[in-house]
C-alpha cells in the first residue's frame, strides 16, 4: 500500500447488530455508504434476535458490497485495505462480517483491520468535519453503550472518563418506547412523538443527581431509575382510567435523558479544559440531543461536532473511517486469526 499510503481506499464492513453496512472511503473522503437493515424482521419480537440478524447479514452482505463498489465507481481491485467491526456486538452477527473481510483480504492481498465499533462511532465524524482536534471529549451514545471519552490523536488513544452504570441511553429510549406502546426500535419514535409533547409536562428523575453523586460519579450515567419512574407514572395514570398522554411522556423522558447527557458532556469539557467535543452513536441522531448539546456547548465555549444522522446510526463508512485512520498512521493490519469479541473495550481501537 506504499504508493497510496496518504489516500488509501478502505472498504468498511459493519455487521455488529441488525445493520449490514458497507462503506468505502478514500483518505477521509466518503465514496459509498450502503446499508441493508433487518430491523423489520426483529420488530415483532421487540428487540434484535441474534440468529435472525446473522442470517440476514449473510444474505445482504455480498449485494451490499457490490452496490458500494458501484456507488464508488470502483471494483474490489481498487481497495487498498479492508476494515471490519470485530466487536463489541452480537458474536454470530460479527462473524459474518469478519469472515467476509478475511476472505476479501486474502483474495485481494490487502491488510484487514479488525476494529472497534465504539471507536468507529467517534472517528466517523472525520469524514464530515475533518481531522478530530487533539484532544476531544467524545460522548458515545448507542443502543448498548453510553460513555464519556477523552479522545487523543484521532482515536488511537481513547481514555474512558465515565459510562452508564446500568442501561445505555438508547436502551432507555427503547424501553420507554415499549412502555408507551411505540414500535421497535423506540428511539426514533420517541424523537418523533415528542415533537407534539411538552418537555416540562412531567419532572422525571435525572439519574445520579443526589447529593454526593456529582463528586462520586462526575462523568457517569444511570438510566434504570428513569425507566422505573416512567413505568410507575404510566401505571398510575392508567389506574385512573385516563388516557396516557404519550407525546408529553415522550417529550419529558427525552428531556431527562438529554439533560443528563449534555450536562455531563459540558462538565467533562470544563473540568479537563478541553474545548472540543464530538457526539457519536445512534442516539446522536436524536433531534433534541443535537439541539441541547449545541446550545450548551455554545454557552460554554466548546466547539461541538456531530456527524449527520446517517453517519450516527450503525453504518459501514464509520468502520472504513477508522480503518483509513489506522492505515494512514502506518498501523499494520490485524493478524488474520483475530477473533470477534462481544465485549471489546473502547480503549482497544484495533486488534
Ligand atoms: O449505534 P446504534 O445504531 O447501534 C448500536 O451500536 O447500538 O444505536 C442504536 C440506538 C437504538 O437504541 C435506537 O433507538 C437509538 O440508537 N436511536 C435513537 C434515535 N435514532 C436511533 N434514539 C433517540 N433518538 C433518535 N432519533
Ligand atoms: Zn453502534
Amino acid at each position: 500500500m506504499s504508493l497510496r499510503a496518504d489516500l488509501p481506499v478502505v472498504l468498511g464492513i459493519e455487521t455488529s447488530c441488525d445493520e449490514t453496512g458497507i462503506g468505502i472511503v478514500r483518505g477521509r473522503e466518503l465514496l459509498a455508504n450502503e446499508i441493508a437493515s433487518s430491523v423489520e424482521e426483529h420488530a415483532r419480537f421487540g428487540g434484535v434476535v441474534p440468529e435472525v440478524a446473522s442470517r440476514a447479514h449473510l444474505e445482504a452482505i455480498e449485494p451490499a458490497i457490490t452496490r458500494a463498489c458501484v456507488a464508488a465507481g470502483m471494483t474490489l481491485r481498487d481497495i487498498d485495505a479492508v476494515a471490519v467491526t470485530a466487536g463489541p456486538g452480537l458474536v454470530g452477527a460479527l462473524l459474518v462480517g469478519v469472515a467476509t473481510a478475511k476472505a476479501l483480504g486474502v483474495a485481494l492481498g490487502v491488510p484487514v483491520y479488525g476494529v472497534n465499533h465504539l471507536a468507529s462511532h467517534v472517528v466517523v465524524d472525520e469524514l464530515q468535519h475533518g481531522p478530530l482536534p487533539d484532544p476531544t471529549i467524545g460522548l458515545l451514545v448507542s443502543g448498548g453503550h453510553s460513555s464519556l471519552l477523552l479522545v487523543a490523536d484521532d482515536a488511537s488513544t481513547i481514555t474512558p472518563l465515565g459510562q452508564t452504570l446500568d442501561d445505555a441511553a438508547g436502551e432507555a429510549f427503547d424501553k420507554v418506547a415499549r412502555l408507551l406502546g411505540l414500535p421497535f426500535p423506540g428511539g426514533p419514535w420517541i424523537d418523533r412523538v415528542a415533537l407534539d409533547g411538552d418537555p416540562a409536562a412531567i419532572a422525571f428523575p435525572r439519574g445520579l443527581n443526589n447529593p454526593g453523586d456529582r463528586e462520586r460519579y462526575p462523568y457517569d450515567f444511570s438510566f434504570s431509575g428513569l425507566k422505573t419512574a416512567v413505568a410507575r407514572w404510566v401505571r398510575a395514570r392508567e389506574a385512573t382510567g385516563e388516557a396516557v398522554p404519550v407525546a408529553d411522556v415522550a417529550a419529558s423522558v427525552q428531556e431527562a435523558i438529554v439533560d443528563v447527557l449534555t450536562s455531563r458532556l459540558v462538565s467533562a469539557c470544563r473540568d479537563t479544559g478541553v474545548s472540543h467535543a464530538v457526539i457519536g452513536g445512534g442516539v446522536a441522531a436524536n433531534s433534541r440531543l443535537r439541539a441541547m448539546a449545541q446550545a450548551r456547548c455554545d454557552a460554554a465555549g466548546v466547539e461541538l461536532r456531530i456527524p449527520s444522522t446517517a453517519l450516527c446510526t450503525d453504518n459501514g463508512a464509520m468502520v472504513a473511517a477508522l480503518g483509513s485512520r489506522l492505515a494512514r498512521s502506518g498501523v499494520a493490519g490485524s493478524p488474520l486469526d483475530f477473533a470477534t469479541t462481544s465485549n471489546l473495550p473502547v480503549t482497544r481501537s484495533v486488534w
